[in-house]
């Protein structure tokens, strides 16, 4: 199993949440900053997917700083949308920018694991994960609570890293990730690990086909994929 810091002794669920309270203060800008702002694209692309369905209370997974949720509220005006993490240090930027906005109202954090969600079976229209599952210590465990949490008919939107597979994007992608990506993560998060890590689980991690599958047998109905950007990304959308 691929964790943050190899030679700890805790869990990876434990590592993760460390290594998230770790770089919160710096994740945002990091984010954007590594991926050129493409991520912005397709964290809109992904809500986009749910607007026909107009979900009015939905369940933002891993939502760390919030941006996923804050989203979301805006694109599809949503009612209500809960957002739980692990990591305390990533809530708390949440809070700052819901007070910031006043939506204190239509958006609530709490610490919370994907893996036993805190809430009834059959509760949301919607569940949104962006960038958390690949974080999962038991990635079909987190899928099955998803599933389990969302209405009959209720849809989940999952965006994810993924590997690409042409010439010469791959190459050019495995350059970039294993020897710039690190490099520049590590400087500005002083985190030794995390940009270390960050690429090392998306190489080991299920996409396509293979991830869709795990959809399949959390009890999702259908599950499709939606490579972006050359497959450096994905977004994976299950119907309960
Ligand atoms: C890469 S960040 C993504 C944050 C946010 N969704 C975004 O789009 O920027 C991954 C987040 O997943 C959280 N996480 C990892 N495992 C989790 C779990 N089992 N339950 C809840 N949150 C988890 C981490 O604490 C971290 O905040």
């Amino acid at each position: 199993m691929i964790t943050p810091y190899e030679h700890s002794e805790a869990g990876k669920k434990q590592q993760v949440a460390d290594m998230f309270n770790n770089i919160s203060g710096k994740y945002d800008f990091l984010n954007h900053f590594l991926s050129f702002g493409i991520d912005l694209i397709w964290r809109k692309k992904a809500i986009s997917l749910l607007k026909d369905m107009k979900p009015r209370k939905m369940l933002d997974v891993a939502t760390g700083t919030g941006d996923f949720a804050l989203e979301s509220l805006r694109i599809l005006k949503s009612d209500h949308i809960i957002g739980i993490d692990i990591s305390q240090g990533m809530l708390d930027i949440a809070l700052k920018k819901i007070e910031e906005r006043s939506l204190s109202d239509r958006f609530r954090v709490e610490v919370g694991d994907a893996e036993n969600l805190s809430f009834e079976s059959n509760s949301f229209d919607a569940v949104t994960v962006a960038f958390g599952v690949r974080n999962f210590e038991n990635l079909q465990i987190g899928l099955n609570e998803i599933c389990r949490v969302l209405k009959p008919g209720g849809r989940a939107v999952i965006l994810e890293f993924s590997n690409p597979k042409a010439f010469p994007i791959k190459q050019l992608y495995r350059f970039y990730s294993k020897h710039i990506l690190p490099r520049i993560g590590k400087i500005f998060s002083k985190d030794n690990r995390a940009y270390t890590y960050l690429p090392e689980s998306i190489s080991q991690f299920p996409d396509g086909e293979s991830f869709s599958q795990l959809l399949k047998n959390a009890g999702f109905k259908t599950a499709q994929s939606r490579p972006q950007t050359f497959g450096i990304c994905t977004i994976y959308v299950g119907v309960k």
